[in-house]
């Protein structure tokens, strides 16, 4: 893929996100709400996603990116942690034929080693299950750290300087692209965050480095087409610059 600078739409564009980021948060307060389990805000989460997933893909964006396991939330207490990873399991198990028939690809993104081998297994699976999907493209993002992509990024270009295989000066920001797990992807042109949060929380920093980002009140588990809707709307009516006048 070409330089990032090479990949932004044009000036002003309003047509439909190529490439849209989620960060899906409420869960918890969702649940508590109703005097429930943080489980089940989570459970319902999963069920949010499905909607969300359905709605890009009837929206025309191609590439959707769902921040479902920050490599923060691995300090959350451990039964919660266990309750994220199995759902996540079951989710990568049990959706992988639904995906298949509604053209969906799946690529994981993040440090998948940190699940274990059966994990990365099921992983590998639902990934090589779904190539051919072409309708819509979904990265789920688990035990994923921006700052950490782009340490290791950092690290694996001094190791081809210390080998003699890259000059420093041949590192610009196309060959910093190239070592990123998104490399080949277009960059998020929109980022949405719910539940009133308005942070990035080490999401896509690199990448979304000229995203709209549109934050909304609505509690995860109450997200569906109706709300991504509103946010494409918005991207709609924002006038993309890219730092030009
Ligand atoms: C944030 O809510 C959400 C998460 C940490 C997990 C996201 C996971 C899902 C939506 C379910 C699985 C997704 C897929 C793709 C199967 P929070 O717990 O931080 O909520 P809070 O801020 O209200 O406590």
């Amino acid at each position: 893929m070409s330089a990032a600078s090479e990949r932004q739409p044009a000036r002003g564009a309003t047509a439909v996100p190529a490439h849209v980021g989620i960060i899906m948060d409420g869960n918890g307060r969702w649940a508590t709400a109703r005097r429930l389990p943080r489980v089940m805000g989570h459970r319902a989460g999963a069920e949010a996603a499905r909607r969300a997933i359905e709605a890009a893909a009837q929206a025309g964006v191609g590439w959707l990116t769902l921040f479902a396991f920050s490599s923060e939330n691995w300090r959350r207490p451990q039964d919660e942690v266990m309750e994220l990873t199995g759902l996540l399991r079951h989710y990568l198990r049990n959706e992988v034929a639904q995906l298949v028939r509604n053209g969906v690809r799946l690529r994981v993104i993040g440090d998948r080693a940190r699940f274990g081998a059966e994990t990365m297994e099921e992983i590998r699976r639902a990934e090589a299950a779904t190539t051919a999907g072409t309708r819509l493209n979904l990265n789920v993002a688990l035990s994923y750290g921006s700052r950490a992509e782009i340490a290791a990024a950092a690290r694996s270009l001094a190791e081809a300087v210390a080998d003699g295989r890259l000059r420093p000066e041949q590192i610009d920001e196309a060959v910093v692209d190239r070592h990123l797990t998104t490399h080949g992807m277009p960059d998020p042109d929109l980022i949405i965050r719910t539940s009133g949060e308005q942070r990035l929380s080490n999401f896509l920093l690199w990448q979304a480095a000229y995203a709209e980002l549109v934050f909304q009140d609505v509690l995860w588990p109450d997200f569906d087409a109706s709300h991504l809707r509103q946010a494409l709307d918005e991207f709609g009516r924002r006038e993309r610059r890219f730092g030009g006048r």
